[in-house]
């Protein structure tokens, strides 16, 4: 179906199975560890071969001679897979790194090898006997030396106009009363999901079908094909189970790739997982940026002028970090200018992880927000609804399709207790403990794409629901068979999620917190179509039928809904369609975050003690779920704010802290209560579900919220991130 008005009444609307805080329709799998992961769809009668990769020890330049004897003699060595013997490798779509394509080396850890082996054991061993020669070139790996000199990438670099100009920025700037102008850096990032990347790849015949974990199915199968130079219809992607993945699985990594790969030259099965300490610079991560924000405002608060000058480095040809994503959209005034500059480094490639773009953006915004409103005199809370605007002073003054900011910043302010908060920094003590609260607002893209479903209806009523959409760990077959519940009916034990099939309908998967809107619109369209057939085949007029509690009325007359499929499964297939809305509309998600931290006055330990979200994302179709994301995402920034930092080894190129002793995020003992809510509040432009993606706002302006709580508790202002005691300590107001 095509969805180009704003959606009416729907079946949807009667609110019997969406909309209700729902347990995990697969979660008794998980808690059991009964669910299989990637890694562990082992079967025991397959003559499964082990692979261990082996990245390359330089940073830049080539191999000059692979020395493989001594590996290939140790015992239950099966092969040894290198440039010389892969065949012709191409590189997919959505990533600029590269896997054994030539004996050029792009990054530290970029594949060099991989050694197959009859077990893990005797492959692990194997790989540390392989021996590489290598000419080293020098390499880029500094990103504030390029901050003056760094170009405007194309517009393909930036996935849009690299540079947007509305009015006259400059004059503006200078002429206002109140100006900031300061420059804001956030740190390279690590995904850290739990699961690493694993893949079993098996080939029958030139038919590849592969276990693995990626987010995106579509766009896996289209860059494995890419990468092997076979055809997509070839190839079968199993994902029904992910570790998590905050947008490091979005398509083919090492362990994928060269488990394919592997696995011809072998003809047999090849598992390979990447190593713990392989993911920081084998695979993407989110790169560190640079961020100038000017901002100037009358003395009354009204912004006049806002600038937004932000760099972040990549290898050639890599994507620009759209930390202006937000600056954009987000607070009204007349003259606006952005512009994202791109340095070339020669480290591991950056690409999307959580909110990419927004999520760093907001980190340098929301604290120059705050220190803005602090220069005006004002409250941080009253700055933002003052200089709250209802169209999109950046796209020609279109209106947004929702925009429940303020409710969100009130809703906020009242429940967290801000007016408690001391207006002077570092004026509140708590014994030890200096106390101070902080808050940032929140944007996040409200994105939609065509999503697919098949839906199935069998003679005992039960209905099954085929998409490629994933879960990593989100709620997606929860959402899905809610969706499917409330269309036909039934209650939720009478629905079958099936998932992660690249067989099944096409959804954009989980990416860009677009998955839940999208697949659950898609299942609306199949079900549509499954409620006619049912119709048609009850000989029922469908203009009055009715369907609930698993029975099917129209008239006087009431069946049972597996009725309709007595003479043979009924099956029905659709696909969603978005027409120019999002043009028409700005679809937006919003939220405010509220954090309390307790500072200790004489370590400079950071504490955060209480935090608050509230969100607005359409119709939240799964309450439960919906708040784990975004105190999951609360959770994450968290860790953005106070710990989270790939150390770079800029004379040698590579992460330093490649694994989770020295890459820090938060575990149970740093995260106190943390509280989220979300505004009521429908979406009719976004789809007959009239809901959207949660995923992703959730971490959007959490870290800048404790940023300037740390300011309000210290009087210390923190432009770096993270925010770690050293920065504080020679400040704090009890310094000698
Ligand atoms: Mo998300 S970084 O778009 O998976």
């Amino acid at each position: 179906m095509k969805f180009d008005t704003p959606a009416g009444r729907n079946p949807i609307d009667r609110l019997k199975v969406v909309g209700r805080p729902t347990d995990r329709v697969e979660g008794h799998l998980k808690v059991t560890g009964t669910a299989p992961y990637a890694y562990e769809w082992h079967d025991p009668r397959a003559s499964l071969a082990y692979g261990v990769i082996v990245g390359a020890g330089i940073a830049k330049g080539r191999v000059s001679a692979l020395h493989l004897d001594e590996a290939k003699a140790a015992p239950g060595v099966v092969a040894v897979v290198t440039h010389e013997n892969a065949g012709p490798l191409g590189k997919g779509a959505f990533y600029v790194q590269r896997f054994l394509a030539d004996p050029k080396v792009d990054h530290y850890h970029q594949a060099v090898a991989a050694v197959v082996a009859e077990t893990f054991e005797q492959a692990r061993a194997a790989a540390a006997l392989v021996r590489v020669d290598y000419v080293s070139e020098a390499g880029r790996f500094d990103l504030a030396a390029q901050w003056d000199t760094a170009p405007v990438p194309p517009e393909s670099a930036s996935g849009g106009p690299p540079e947007s100009v509305v009015g006259d920025f400059e004059g503006a700037f200078a002429a206002a009363p109140v100006r900031l102008d300061e420059t804001y850096t956030t740190p390279d990032q690590a995904h850290a999901m739990m699961e690493p990347h694993a893949t079993i790849a098996s080939w029958d015949g030139d038919r590849l079908t592969c276990h693995t974990s990626i987010q995106q199915m579509n766009w896996g199968v289209r860059d494995l094909a890419l990468t092997l130079g076979i055809p997509k219809n070839r190839i079968r992607l199993l994902s029904p189970y992910i570790g998590g993945g905050f947008g490091g699985k979005g398509t083919v990594q090492a362990d994928l790739a060269l488990a394919a790969v592997a696995a011809r030259l072998v003809g047999r099965p090849v598992k390979v997982a990447l190593q713990r300490t392989q993911m920081f610079n084998a695979t993407i991560h989110r790169p560190a940026t640079i961020q100038r924000i000017r901002i100037g405002a009358t003395r009354d608060g009204r912004i006049t002028a806002i600038g937004h000058d932000s760099l972040n480095g990549n290898l050639p040809g890599g994507r620009t970090e759209p930390t202006t994503a937000s600056t954009k959209p987000f607070y009204a005034g007349a003259n606006r200018w952005t512009r994202l500059r791109l340095a070339t480094l020669d480290l591991a490639e950056g690409n999307a992880m959580r909110a990419p773009g927004e999520a760093p953006g907001l980190m340098a915004l929301e604290i120059a927000m705050d220190e803005m409103a602090e220069r005006l005199g004002m409250d941080p809370v009253a700055f933002r609804v003052l200089n709250d605007t209802q169209v999109d002073p950046m796209q020609g003054g279109i209106p947004f399709s929702t925009r429940p900011f303020v409710e969100c910043l009130r809703t906020g302010a009242k429940r967290f207790g801000w007016d408690r908060r001391a207006s002077r920094p570092a004026t509140l003590r708590d014994g030890r403990w200096l106390v101070g609260m902080g808050m940032a607002g929140a944007i996040r893209a409200a994105k939609i794409a065509t999503s697919g479903a098949r839906v199935r209806l069998d003679g005992r009523g039960v209905v099954t629901v085929e998409v490629d959409m994933t879960d990593i760990g989100t709620g997606s077959y929860t959402i899905v068979a809610q969706t499917a519940a409330e269309m036909m009916g039934v209650g939720l034990d009478r629905v079958v999620a099936r998932l992660g099939d690249s067989d099944f309908p096409e959804t954009p998967g989980s990416g860009g917190q677009q998955g839940g809107p999208s697949v659950t619109a898609g299942v609306y369209a199949a079900c549509l179509k499954l409620r006619e057939a049912v119709a048609q085949r009850l000989g029922f007029n469908s203009d009055d039928v009715a369907f609930a509690d698993g029975m099917v009325r129209s008239g006087n007359r009431a069946v049972p809904l597996g009725q309709a499929a007595q003479a043979g499964d009924l099956v029905a297939e659709d696909t969603i369609e978005f027409g120019d809305l999002s043009k028409r509309f700005a679809q937006q998600t919003f939220g405010a975050h509220f954090a309390e931290v307790g500072v200790d006055a004489d370590t400079g330990e950071i504490r955060v003690r209480r935090m608050l979200a509230v969100c607005a994302a359409g119709r939240i179709i799964n309450p439960k779920a919906a708040r784990s994301q975004v105190i999951g995402g609360m959770t994450m920034g968290i860790g953005a704010a106070l710990m989270e930092r790939m150390d770079v080894d800029k004379r040698r190129g590579f992460f330093v802290n490649h694994d989770l002793a020295g890459y820090e995020v938060p575990v149970h003992a740093d995260i106190p209560h943390l509280d989220a809510v979300f505004v009521d509040e429908v979406d009719p432009t976004m789809s007959p579900m009239k809901a959207k993606g949660v995923g992703e706002l959730g971490l959007c302006g959490v870290a800048p919220a404790v940023a300037n709580a740390v300011y309000n508790a210290t009087g210390v202002r923190v432009r770096d991130y993270p925010v770690t005691l050293d920065k504080l300590l020679d400040r704090m107001p009890d310094a000698a």
